[in-house]
């Protein structure tokens, strides 16, 4: 598991319908709407801020790419290197972060989904990823209702498979949708097949990971949410309500 580079890039996943989000994502990118005080997708760009990382590729669709770049632009009032990739049909996760083999090279990455917030600083589990220096990390958290997520089934505290949204669930842990990669995620990902739901999964992509015995795993503390159904977005104001980060607030 190593490779030469320790720069770590980052991605963010903003594409996708945003069906579950009708009609509040009739005219806007479910990614642009607020949670707590800040438009949804500043909160996986202002975590890889504070573990390092500004070199980070946006990917969405067509239809809002012009509305993501208004808001974000450069990146530069963020202290952000920011490059654009368009999806032009939402065919899933792991399609999307197939568009960034260029910008990624040889280095090593982190992928944030977009509609992912969360209260841990990830500074603590890039340091990790670049001692480990290749292979895939992902990070998980015990939640209540893990059928809605990708589970990980563990045998002996190792985990042997990942499932997207099992309808029996093998444990109490949901995947989160924050992954660091190296640059072998690109081969994994042509190889893949389209899932019963027509998508190219990222838990496929982790299960290739552990089968090829180089997934590693962290497990989040603080509080986590995925905000991209009504429910988990109302969680995920409340979360972050008064969430600050001091980086906007120089
Ligand atoms: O949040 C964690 C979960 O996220 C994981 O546990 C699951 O394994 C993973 O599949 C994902 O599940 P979701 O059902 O929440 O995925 P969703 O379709 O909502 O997509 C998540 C983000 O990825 C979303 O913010 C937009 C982006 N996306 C999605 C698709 C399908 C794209 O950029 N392009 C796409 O084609």
């Amino acid at each position: 598991m190593t490779t030469e580079s320790t720069t770590l890039k980052g991605v963010v996943l903003a594409g996708g319908t945003g069906s579950r989000l009708f009609p509040l994502t009739k005219v806007t990118n479910k990614h642009l709407l607020p949670v707590g005080r800040y438009p949804m997708i500043y909160h996986p760009l202002l975590r890889m801020r504070r573990a390092g990382i500004t070199q980070i590729a946006i990917v969405t669709s067509p239809e809002h790419m012009g509305d993501v770049v208004n808001l974000l632009g450069s990146g530069h009032e963020l202290g952000l290197d920011l490059t654009y990739r368009v999806q032009d049909q939402p065919g899933g996760i792991a399609q999307a972060v197939g568009l960034c083999e260029n910008f990624v090279g040889d280095d090593l990455f982190c992928v944030i989904l977009g509609d992912n917030v969360l209260a841990d600083d990830l500074a603590e589990d890039a340091a990790i990823y670049r001692q480990q220096g290749g292979g895939a990390r992902i990070l998980l958290k015990e939640v209540h209702d893990p059928e809605r997520y990708g589970v990980p089934r563990f045998e002996d505290g190792r985990i042997v498979e990942i499932i997207e949204k099992p309808a029996d669930p093998p444990s109490n842990y949901s995947v989160t949708g924050i992954y660091f990669y190296d640059k072998q995620v690109f081969d994994f990902i042509r190889n893949l097949e389209p899932s019963r739901r027509g998508e190219f999964e990222v838990s496929d992509v982790n299960t290739a990971y552990v089968n090829a015995s180089e997934l590693t795993y962290g497990i989040l503390h603080g509080w986590w949410g995925d905000a991209g159904t009504l429910e988990g977005w109302h969680e995920a104001n409340d979360l972050a309500r008064d969430l600050t980060y001091e980086e906007l607030e120089d």
